[in-house]
């Protein structure tokens, strides 16, 4: 019996950061049958897997692939990864995002922060960061007639399946429900955008890279969809969460980032990501038996690199479970790693300096209400709420 045999979801749900950092030190790589699939929890060796040409991201055991449906691009490589992809890139390169993110996320932050005030309750999550996140994704999707509760209900209910390492099947009708009301709304939309372009992400997912005149079919493209709506409209919400926690557990911290907003911010947020990665792991398979750092993997061993254990390798970071902004700045592995890095890390970034810009300038006095925030999750991991002392209106 392995330290890694007596894992329990629910111990990773509660807090996997213990749980890490003991496989880390006793069996860094290894099989945790409660997740069905194996651990690697160093960054040296998530690193090593990332560049091996022996594992590959097209994992035929991904829960999203039976929730969202194949080819997609998480799991997809080749021909289809590169399609896929190229429609996505078009609109979440660095200086793309910069021409048009403020206009985008600005009016959507005080529009919500104006609501935050008027509702009874003060959980930051629920009412500002989340409905922000999710807000800015599908607009910027051209997705402009869908409503706040509408879009949360969906990413909740995707990430439900996108999880599901376990086959809960709880879970796995939450998600069902969540892709039934999608498909509901986005077959006749795609219907429409192939007829007529307009030069939105959609679009250029059906368009981009393929001979005038032709276009994907929308099934084709709907499982990609699936995907960067749940990441795009969940994670920046949960990043921007996890940052803010941070910074009022660590006040002087926040009282140095409200004066020297520019050139910390960018650093508080990368170390928010880090400390509490949104996305805590992504699968890879062997595609044959081969070695990381000396360890044995078999062919068809499902890793699931954990990412969030990355961010907190001792060997890479010193002090890691501490948050601190004026930490040197190293790269931290939270939005992942090789060919499937990423597409809306410029997008998210910015985002959720905007949405703490508009806090910061309209609550000078800024305090937890009550306890510091639970955090749940390991996949997906966020603070549960984050309630504040309301500003004055
Ligand atoms: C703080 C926010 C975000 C975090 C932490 C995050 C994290 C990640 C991670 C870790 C991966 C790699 C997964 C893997 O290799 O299995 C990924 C992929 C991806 N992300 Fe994000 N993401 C964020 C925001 C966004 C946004 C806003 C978009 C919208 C454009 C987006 C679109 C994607 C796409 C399309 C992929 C798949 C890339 C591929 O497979 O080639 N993400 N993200």
């Amino acid at each position: 019996m392995t330290y890694a045999d007596t894992i329990t979801i629910d111990s990773l749900e509660r807090d996997p950061y213990p749980i890490y950092a003991r496989l880390r030190r006793e069996e860094p790589l290894i099989p945790v049958p409660a997740a069905n699939c194996w651990f690697a929890t160093r960054w040296k060796d998530i690193e090593a897997i990332n560049r091996s040409p022996d594992f590959t991201a097209a994992s035929d055991d991904a829960p999203v692939n039976e929730a969202f449906g194949r080819p997609n691009v998480l799991t997809s490589e080749g021909p289809d990864h590169t399609a896929l992809r190229t429609g996505i890139d078009a609109h979440y390169k660095p200086k793309k995002v910069a021409g048009y993110i403020e206009a985008l996320v600005r009016p959507i932050a005080e529009a919500q922060l104006a609501a935050f005030r008027a509702s009874d309750d003060n959980d930051l999550m629920s009412l500002y960061f989340e409905p922000i996140s999710a807000l800015s994704l599908a607009r910027s999707f051209g997705l402009t007639e869908v409503d706040v509760a509408t879009l949360r209900r969906w990413f909740h209910g995707l990430s439900q399946g996108a999880i599901n390492f376990e086959r809960d099947p709880a879970r796995a009708a939450d998600c069902a429900r969540a892709v039934a009301e999608i498909e509901a709304i986005l077959l006749p939309f795609l219907a429409r955008l192939a007829q007529n372009p307009d030069g939105s992400p959609l679009s250029h997912l059906l368009h981009s890279g393929i001979e005038e005149g032709k276009t994907r079919a929308p099934e084709y493209i709907l499982p990609t969809v699936k995907v960067t709506l749940l990441g795009g409209m969940q994670e920046p919400g949960h990043g921007a969460g996890s940052t803010l926690t941070g910074l009022l557990a660590n006040p002087e911290q926040l009282q140095d980032l409200r004066q020297n907003l520019d050139t910390l911010l960018p650093q508080a947020i990368d170390e928010g990501l880090r400390w509490v990665a949104p996305i805590g792991t992504m699968m890879r398979t062997a595609l044959r038996d081969t070695m990381v750092n000396d360890i044995p993997v078999p062919e068809g061993a499902a890793v699931s690199c954990i990412m969030a254990s990355a961010n907190r390798d001792e060997a890479r970071f010193p002090e890691p479970d501490s948050f601190n902004i004026h930490r040197p700045q190293t790269a931290h592995m939270s939005f992942g790693a090789g060919a499937h890095f990423c597409a809306g890390k410029w997008f998210a970034k910015a985002q959720i300096e905007i949405a703490l810009r508009v806090l910061f300038e309209a609550c000078p006095d800024l305090r937890l209400a009550g306890a510091a925030p639970d955090f749940r999750g390991w996949e997906f991991r966020a603070p549960t709420s984050l309630r504040i002392v309301k500003p004055a209106s």
